[in-house]
């Protein structure tokens, strides 16, 4: 008998189609978030489930599935998945790294230009018919190339945003990240390991890439951005939380810090009310990797993981990309 799985978002039809060529596929055409009891009943009998960034796979979820073996994501983030609940649920886990590393980079850099520049603040001026005449400081704001760059979180992502600044715009750049780089790898990229605090005080243009966990939980709130230049901007393409988006409104109300570009929100989709308010803030709706090519890319893996977890296809039982490997063979 063909093993069932859920597709918990709409995806492309290719996806679905490969799928299809070996399990009985479930598919939420309509693309709602289901809420968790709507999710629970229908991985009723499900082996594998395909899902995004934004379904909660949780303790009690696992406990209400005991069918389920496979968990695989698009997402390269994976804080909607508990991991070790999993795992001892022998449900195994895939993301879906690499893929987007570049798109993403492409994005972070974009969204902090875009910042630094006032691209959105200036947009949304001409549209409401406000431009009467150029003058000399008119949106004025700061350079990207020749200043200095900051990243916190020096992961894949990191460190094709710090390529991108160091031998594209000549940056300077500054990293912060819980464990320092090859020194090889440092001068590669021409990036120096700082402390937090020094990183947050010597950056032109802060670049948040890190995972969000409990301990990454408001990495930036008011005692940090009291740190930083009153000509910065914070760039955020991590995720929601890894900011304390409240202190991060007050401190562009004030002009703590100049400006801010912001991909990600605690508790999006809704965003802070006051994040709505104020003019030096350029927000985007978690679109970072959304490439048509990195999308499909980014599907394309979750469905071959899905697929080998459960035992079909090529690579019956060594799905590419899981997070608790040591489960392999019990899917
Ligand atoms: C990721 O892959 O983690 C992106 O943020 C999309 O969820």
């Amino acid at each position: 008998m063909r093993r069932q799985v859920l597709a918990a978002r709409a995806v492309f039809p290719e996806a679905i189609a490969r799928l299809r060529e070996h399990f009985d596929v479930e598919t939420n055409d309509s693309d709602e978030v289901w809420p968790q009891p709507e999710l629970i009943r229908r991985l009723q009998g499900k082996a594998g489930v395909f899902v995004t960034g934004t379904e909660k796979i949780d303790e009690p979820l696992l406990a209400a599935c005991p069918d389920l073996r496979a968990v695989c994501s698009m997402a390269v983030g994976y804080n909607n998945i508990d991991v070790p609940a999993c795992t001892s649920h022998g449900v195994l886990v895939s993301n879906a790294p690499d893929v987007l590393t570049e798109t993403t980079a492409d994005f972070g850099f974009a969204l902090m230009m875009a910042t630094a520049r006032r691209i959105a603040e200036s947009e949304h001026f001409l549209r409401r018919g406000e431009w009467t005449k150029w003058s000399v400081d008119m949106f004025a704001g700061s350079d990207v190339h020749g200043a200095t760059l900051g990243v916190l979180g020096m992961g894949r992502i990191g460190q094709a945003i710090a390529r991108r600044g160091a031998l594209g715009f000549g940056m300077k750049v500054l990293y912060h990240n819980r464990s320092r780089l090859d020194a090889a790898v440092e001068a590669q990229l021409g990036a120096r390991w700082v402390d937090k605090a020094t990183l947050l005080r010597d950056c032109d243009h802060l670049v948040i890439v890190v995972p969000y966990s409990a301990a990454s939980h408001h990495l930036v709130g008011t005692a940090e951005l009291a740190l930083m230049k009153p000509t910065a901007t914070l760039t955020n393409i991590a995720r929601g939380g890894v900011v304390d988006d409240a202190a991060l409104a007050a401190a562009l109300r004030t002009r703590r810090i100049a400006a801010a570009g912001l991909d990600v929100f605690e508790g999006e989709p809704q965003v802070h009310p006051a994040l709505l308010t104020v003019p030096n803030v350029v927000l985007t709706p978690h679109i970072a990797s959304a490439s048509i090519p990195t999308r499909r890319a980014m599907a394309d893996l979750a469905v071959d993981n899905l697929i080998a977890a459960l035992g079909a296809g090529p690579s019956a039982g060594k799905p590419p990309t899981a997070l608790n490997p040591a489960l392999l063979g019990h899917a």
